[in-house]
């Protein structure tokens, strides 16, 4: 089965590519690196030529607003009879401040981009899809868990976008309910990498998130961690969050293929996310146990835009996919360390 993953060589889709790969899909990858290195294809390629294993990858540098490239890729799988069978599409901006100071790009990207992509799946007639949403859609709300038919309220541009383009997928299913095969993935807060320490998060510039961020202050890159208040209404004061181990994540992306599969036409909303929530001191604590690394903290003003709790209802997943998240808060220290460790300026 030939799948196509957009935006394969960043955070997540590399790691998705991986597991895809190691189960024998065959892989084209399309991504414009403007948020990755080129770097990471080889690595994959690494990880998969030591497990003396036999993969069919094709990556291509390229942009999803470009109809033609996009037309190119859909003809020449035609060509080699072996036609796209499904989309995982996560290609697309996620910086909610550059959203802010630059809307019209993130519209552009993440708005354009999908329907130049959704255009020419209907076009060559590949009707699968995968992608990749957002919680951020579920905007301020401490009411927890959040399930899927929670309010959707986004509060900046960025989950704007995901919005509309959940919008757009709602609209081109109902267009033709027999053909479409639709799973649009809401993730929470994926953290931590690939336990070979080949492949992990590299955020470009000072990360925006709390676990780069420590895994960087640990590694000596950035001073000390700030703590966005600790005055929330939590035990702790510290905010809550829903962090979900980035191989659970992908795997949640396989078993959404193995869902489509099994349909005749459907479209789902899913939140993916590990059910937990953790504060950002116990983050902190349980880091400092499983590494034995210490991290200075300080305690700033709250940061505009949080709130102080938000994890995920993930009943429906569990059903639906027959997915359910195996890995420990432990092992997300782990594997988030071991990547950073041996990788301290990431794909450079
Ligand atoms: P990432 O930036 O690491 O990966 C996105 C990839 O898309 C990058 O490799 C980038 O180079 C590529 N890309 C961007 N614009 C492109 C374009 N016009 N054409 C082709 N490629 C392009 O981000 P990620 O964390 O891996 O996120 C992947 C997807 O998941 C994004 O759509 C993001 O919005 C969504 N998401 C991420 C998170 C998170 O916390 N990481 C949470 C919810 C949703
Ligand atoms: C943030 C974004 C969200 C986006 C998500 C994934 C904001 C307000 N929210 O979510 O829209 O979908 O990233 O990219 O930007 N924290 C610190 N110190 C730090 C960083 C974070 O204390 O240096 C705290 C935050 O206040 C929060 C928790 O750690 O309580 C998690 O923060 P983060 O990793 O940025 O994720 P989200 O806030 O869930």
């Amino acid at each position: 089965m030939r799948v196509l993953l957009t935006g394969g060589s960043g955070f997540i889709g590399s790691h998705i590519a991986l597991l895809l790969l190691e189960r024998g899909f065959d892989v084209l990858i399309l991504d414009s690196y403007v948020n990755s290195s080129s770097n990471v294809i080889n690595r994959i390629k690494a990880y998969l030529d030591k497990k003396d294993l036999n993969y069919k990858l094709k990556s291509i540098n390229g942009d999803i607003r470009d109809k033609k490239l996009l037309d190119n890729i859909f003809i020449d799988s035609i060509k080699e009879k072996k036609p796209i069978d499904t989309v995982i599409h996560l290609a697309g901006l996620k910086s909610v401040s550059e959203s802010f100071s630059n809307p019209l790009h993130y519209w552009d990207v993440n708005v354009i981009g999908t329907l130049n992509l959704l255009l020419t799946m209907k076009e060559y007639k590949c009707y699968s899809l995968v992608f990749s949403s957002s919680a951020t859609i579920y905007g301020l709300s401490n009411s927890v868990p959040m399930a899927e038919d929670h309010k959707i309220s986004p509060i900046n541009p960025y989950g704007k976008t995901k919005v509309a383009i959940e919008n757009m997928i709602y609209d081109l299913y109902n267009s033709n309910i027999n053909v479409w095969k639709i799973c649009s993935l809401r993730y929470f807060n994926p953290v931590g990498a690939h336990p070979s320490g080949l492949i992990g998060e590299d955020p470009i510039g000072i990360p925006n998130n709390l676990f780069p961020y420590l895994t960087q202050v640990a590694i000596g890159r950035q001073k000390s961690l700030n703590i966005y208040g600790n005055d929330w209404d939590t035990d702790d004061g510290s905010g809550i969050r829903d962090y979900i181990h980035i191989i659970d994540l992908a795997e949640g992306h396989l078993a959404s293929i193995d869902y489509l599969n099994s349909k005749e036409s459907c479209l789902e909303f899913v939140n993916l996310g590990s059910g937990k929530g953790y504060s950002v001191f116990q983050i902190i604590r349980q880091f400092e146990l499983s590494t034995g690394c210490k991290i200075p903290f300080s305690i700033e003003s709250r940061r505009d835009g949080d709130v102080a709790k938000s994890y995920a209802d993930i009943s429906k997943a569990k059903k639906l996919l027959a997915w359910t998240p195996k890995r420990s808060l432990e092992q997300i220290c782990l594997d988030g360390w071991n990547w950073q460790l041996k990788n301290p300026y990431g794909f450079q």
